[in-house]
């Protein structure tokens, strides 16, 4: 399963007819803008355009019937689905531009819930990111109001590793949020353009997210959403985490269901206690998420992949992880672990919190072994152990993360065999 939303960050530069104040701001509709958005957003050439407009008329000048979204749609320029995409950008566009002492300058992307903006802040001449709600917000009161108490509360969070929101408001039917810009790319972007990040590529990004959750945390915020396209890296290298309290204002299976009615995104990074719909969400769920982001950077896949949504769910549930250092060799036995505990299903075996995560980065990023992570015991080394040889390095078998095998099972093992020579020495005596 791919994720095709890399095609959201293009940049689609407002026409004059489309600009607030314009005059022709309120007279022209979709139909009419429709060739210039196709056009710009690479759907048709010139010509094309020119051949399907063409057809609005007979020959002898009559208008057919059909209009210019059919022609596109039933010649296969654009599916129904894109149509729709550039139909609900075009309303929220529109209705944007109306937001008072902001100017929107272009498209910076959507996701699961949203599409965000670039715009001017007048009054303080800089710019900022608003993420406008679809209009069917507009109608669930109580999401409205989680919406605008979640936003209030994320603006007073000031920290050099979170996106700092400024505000929250209402322009005609749409609500938006308005926030820092951030220049530069998501996570996500990187994860598509270069597939893999090395060990030492991964750490320092994840470091400062983590960071930003140390901080989250200590004042009461669960980000509930963490994932490469919340994370975003600025061109000077600060890593910001966006979406701060965004996430709360819906509960996590509504949340969920959003991502799984997209055609991308599904629940990749999403912990197990989310998705079983617990009430007492606590940090180390943003850990679990961390982890699978993490994850995702440094193998190259994401951690449980499926047919479907629910396919991925029950994964995340129910399917031991491929260590990360197996799918890529290169990553240290200390790194690994430490995406493990991030990822562990229980809640009790993950990181408490996000200073003990800080901990054990540094530790791995000095070449040490971690402190809170460790390895899985295993038999090899066990019987390495037994035969009185120092235990090398562990690179053993990460997989067998079931208790029963680590712990358990060898100490069943051992007393056994330690009742046998009992029994054999008394048959002797
Ligand atoms: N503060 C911001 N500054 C710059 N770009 C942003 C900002 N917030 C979001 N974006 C861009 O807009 C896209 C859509 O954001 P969003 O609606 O939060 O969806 P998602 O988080 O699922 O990608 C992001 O992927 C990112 O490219
Ligand atoms: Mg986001």
């Amino acid at each position: 399963m791919t994720d095709e939303s890399t095609n959201n960050t293009e940049t689609d530069t407002p026409s004059n007819t489309d600009r607030a104040g314009s005059p022709g701001a309120s007279t022209f509709g979709f139909e009419t803008i429709l060739g210039k958005l196709v056009v710009d957003n690479g759907f048709v050439t010139q010509e094309e355009l020119s051949e399907c407009s063409s057809l609005l008329q007979d020959s002898k000048g009559n208008a057919t019937g059909h209009t210019l979204a059919d022609i596109l749609v039933n010649h296969q320029f654009l599916t129904r689905r894109q149509l729709d995409r550039l139909q609900i950008d075009f309303d929220t566009r529109k209705s944007t531009q109306r937001i008072q002492g902001y100017r929107i300058i272009r498209k910076l992307g959507s996701g699961a819930m949203a599409t965000v903006f670039l715009a001017q802040q007048e009054s303080l001449d800089r710019p900022v990111a608003i993420k406008v709600l679809p209009k069917k917000f507009s109608e669930n009161k109580e999401f409205l109001e989680r919406f605008y108490k979640e936003g209030r509360a994320a603006a007073k969070l000031n920290d050099a590793n979170i996106v700092q929101a400024y505000d929250v408001g209402q322009s005609g039917e749409y609500h938006y949020f308005v926030m820092e810009y951030v220049d530069g790319d998501t996570v996500y972007e990187q994860i598509v353009e270069k597939k893999k990040h090395s060990e030492k590529e991964a750490i320092p990004i994840i470091r400062q997210v983590a960071l930003a959750l140390k901080h989250a945390h200590k004042v009461g915020f669960i980000h509930r959403d963490i994932k490469p396209k919340n994370i975003m890296i600025a061109k000077n290298g600060d890593v910001k985490l966006a979406d701060l309290g965004l996430a709360r204002a819906l509960d996590d299976q509504v949340a969920a269901e959003a991502e799984a009615g997209r055609a991308y995104g599904t629940p990749y990074y999403i912990s197990p206690e989310q998705i079983r719909g617990k009430k007492n969400i606590t940090p180390s769920a943003d850990i679990y998420g961390l982890g699978a982001t993490l994850y995702h950077m440094v193998t190259g896949k994401v951690p449980f992949s499926g047919k479907n949504p629910s396919d991925v769910m029950h994964r995340h549930l129910k399917q031991d992880l491929v260590p990360p250092d197996h799918i890529n060799t290169s990553l240290s036995p200390g790194f690994s672990q430490i995406v493990e505990m991030m990822m562990a299903k229980e809640v009790s075996q993950r990181y408490q919190n996000a200073s003990d995560l800080i901990e054990d980065l540094d530790a791995v990023a000095a070449g040490n072994s971690p402190q809170y992570a460790q390895p899985a015991l295993d038999f090899a080394k066990l019987a390495e152990v037994a035969k009185g040889t120092p235990a090398e390095q562990s690179t053993a078998q990460k997989n067998d993360n079931n208790p029963l095998f680590g712990m358990v099972l060898p100490l069943l093992i051992a007393s056994v065999v330690i009742n046998l020579i009992l029994v054999l020495l008394l048959l002797l005596l």
